[in-house]
This record gives C-alpha cells, structure tokens and sequence, in this order.
C-alpha cells in the first residue's frame, strides 16, 4: 500500500494533450492547428536565422560560464526588455520609475508579478476577460489570488468584441481589482480593442481604481512593428497609471523552450524601487532561485546590437506577413465553397490565433475525420496552415458547418 494511492489523476491540458495526439497520429495529410507556435511555409518550426547566428557564436565563446545569474536575472537583458516595451524615449525610464526583472518567460512573469500583488499590495480580485489564454486563472490562484472574476469580451453572434459587456464588468468592479489585459493580438479571439475603446477601458480603469497587469506575448509578432504592438502599454503608461507587465520572448523570438520572459514594473516614484526589487528577489528565491541564462543572452545580444536588431526586426516582418497571408487565403477558400457564415473575422483578427466561431461537435468533426487538431474553443493558430494544406482545412471546416450547423449560423441564414 503507498501513501501516494490518494493522488487523483487530473485532466490533461488541452492544448499539448493535442500536439501529443498529433505527433502520434499516422495519417499523411494531419494538421496542427492547436499550439501557439510559429510554422513556416512548410510546416516546420523556424528558428530565427539571427538567433541560430549567436548561438553558434556562443558555442564558441569560451568566456561564456555556466555560474549562477542573479536572482532576479541579467540587468541588461531587463533593461533592454523594457525599454523595448516602453519605448527607447519613454520619459518614465529617465526618471528610474520602471524597470524589469527576468523571468521565467511570460508564464513566470505573470505568477512572480501577481504573487508581489497578492502579497505585499494585499490584492485578491483579478478579473480575465471571457475568454481568455486558459493559464491565467491557474496562475493567479497559484500566486494567492482568492476571487477570480471574468469581463465579457468576445460576442459569439457578431464575432467581435462586446465591448459594451467589457464596460459595464470594468465599471462594476471593486477597487484594487487586477484587471488582466493582454497588450496586443488577444489569445484566443485576435480580436484587440481600438484606440478609441483602449481610451474608454483606461477611463474607467482610473476612476474604479482597477489595477492593470498586461500580459505582452506576442510584441511584434502581431503587425510586424514592435511599437504598434506596444501601444496599449505605452499609453496607458502615459496616462499616468502604475502597472506591470509580463513580457514573454518566446513567440517573438522563437525561444519557446528556452523560457525567456521579463516582468515589467511602472511605478509612479522611483524611489520605491529597491523596495519593490528586494520583495521580488524573495519571491523568486522560494520559487526558483534564479533563471536560465541561454535564451536572455541570445536576446541580450540582439537586442543591443543595431545590426543584429534590424535582423531581428525582418525575421517578426517575414512571421507576421505570413500569418496575415493564410488568414486571407483561408477566407478566400471558405468563401469560394460557398461555407455558411461570414469569415471576415478571419482577416479582421491579428496575431497567431483565430477565433474561428466553431463549435465543439464541428471541432470533434474535424479531428475525428480529417485529422486536423484545434482546440474545442474553436481556436486555431493560423501558423499551422500553409499553401500546402489551406485548402484542405477549408473543405474540411466547409464539412463540418454543413454537417452540423450552429444554431446561430442556421437562424441568422433562415432569415436571409
Ligand atoms: C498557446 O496559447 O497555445 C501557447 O501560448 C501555449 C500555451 O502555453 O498555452
């Protein structure tokens, strides 16, 4: 008899339950549209050309150790993050009221930032909007949070945002409340608010006293251009908020595995900084320790390096472009076969991810019979198309409409 008989087996996580499922699977023409991961025309991993050239530099290097970092990483790599985030001229960073910690990648950024909310701000209360990545609940639990509570977000019947569900929850939070936004190419609806609707959710971020913690996965990697993707941040920052923000390299970068990450902080007095810096280091010294040093001097390096940057800068330009591609070629398909339903969301929606608005038996559908894996949301990364397969998945996501129509889609046709 073991002690350990009382442990209960928990669920799978969805989403590399269903890259193991593809990797198992034999059929020659299977797709993966599950994982948030960047695919290239081929349908294979890329890793950066820049990042491929340092680390053959560093193999080299044999000044390069394998000692501890400090615990809260590699200054410069923190530094070069966030100014990256907050723009090289941003008046905050000449005035010593931001700074980065290193951490481990967005993942790590967010469970060491709301774990210093929760406990020395005393805050409990976050709010994710509906839907959101489903980590964050998780994460914020694990960090101390008690009351987790949803903002609407994504309304089914228009497949946009429901921008005036997000107002009325924002308004009817409490004080102190952690209000989770992510900066730009929202996982998993791609769908972000405008300019305009970004002003009205600070308007009444300030008045309610919320608090705004930013989750920055795909900086870049959205547009192309890193400071469009940084507006949101940036003009909250401007508008006099104190904020973090959890900064994840391994989208933009390619470094999924390497777990490169930084935890941003906007303070309105600089001189609170050493305080803040040494709870973070005790946060970090229960949890890990210290981070890993390989994947933050590879960006380290780029970052720092005009040359290397403008590399950089063309890699996200040649990512982006790609994924703005398949989401016109999968509309142009869906719309040639004649598919119920509008797909304009398809190309209206940024970054890795579309909302696709199946359903879960259309979803069932699609990996039962043709071997295409997303998630039951209905939430596909564009990456996992290419020339090769758009056409296929289209016929396929055209089957499984037909087959089993949305109550939405077969009452808003009955009308036409
Ligand atoms: C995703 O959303 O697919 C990625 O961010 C991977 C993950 O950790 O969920």
């Amino acid at each position: 008899m073991s002690r350990f008989q009382v442990v209960e087996q928990g669920p799978p996580i969805e989403v590399f339950q269903l890259t193991k499922l593809f990797a198992e699977d034999s059929f020659q023409n299977k797709v993966n549209l599950s994982v948030g991961a960047y695919r290239d025309e081929n349908g294979k991993p890329w890793v950066l050309p820049v990042v491929r050239k340092m680390e053959k530099q560093m193999a080299e290097d044999d000044t390069l150790l394998h000692e501890y970092l400090p615990v809260l990483g590699f200054e410069q790599f923190s530094q070069l993050a966030t100014a990256m985030l907050l723009g090289q001229d941003n008046p905050v960073l000449a005035a010593g009221r931001a700074f980065g910690v290193q951490t481990l990648s967005g993942t790590g950024a967010l469970r060491v930032g709301a774990e210093l909310l929760n406990k020395h701000l005393h805050y409990t209360t976050y709010y994710y909007s509906k839907p959101t990545w489903e980590n964050h609940h998780l994460v914020f639990m694990n960090a101390g949070f008690t009351t987790p509570r949803t903002y609407r977000y994504w309304d089914e019947k228009t497949r946009a945002i429901d921008f005036d569900g997000l107002m009325e929850d924002l308004k009817n939070a409490p004080e102190n409340a952690v209000i989770i936004l992510h900066a730009c190419a929202h996982n998993p609806t791609g769908i972000d608010p405008t300019h305009e609707q970004w002003e009205k959710i600070a308007d009444v971020m300030e008045e309610r006293k919320l608090f705004p913690f930013f989750d920055s996965a795909y900086q870049g990697f959205a547009s192309g251009e890193l400071d469009k993707d940084a507006y949101a941040v940036r003009y909250f920052v401007k508008r006099g908020f104190e904020l973090v923000c959890a900064q994840s390299f391994a989208k933009n970068f390619g470094l999924y595995n390497e777990r490169v990450g930084n935890l941003s902080i906007v303070l309105n007095n600089s001189s609170h900084v050493p305080a803040i810096r040494s709870q973070v280091t005790w946060i970090v010294r229960g949890m890990y320790s210290n981070p890993p040093a390989h994947g933050a001097r590879v960006v380290t390096a780029v970052l720092s390096c005009k040359q290397l940057f403008d590399e950089w800068k063309d890699h996200i330009k040649v990512m982006s472009s790609r994924v703005i591609q398949m989401r016109e070629a999968l509309r142009a398909e869906l719309v040639k076969l004649g598919t119920p339903g509008t797909w304009d969301h398809i190309v209206k929606q940024i970054g890795l991810f579309s909302y696709t608005g199946l359903t879960q038996r259309q979803v069932e559908h699609l990996i039962q019979e043709y071997h295409i894996y997303l998630l039951k949301s209905g939430r596909i990364n564009i990456c996992g198309l290419n020339p090769s397969n758009v056409a296929y998945v289209a016929r396929a996501m055209n089957d499984a409409i037909t087959k089993f129509p949305d109550d939405h889609d077969t009452i808003a046709h009955s009308k036409l």
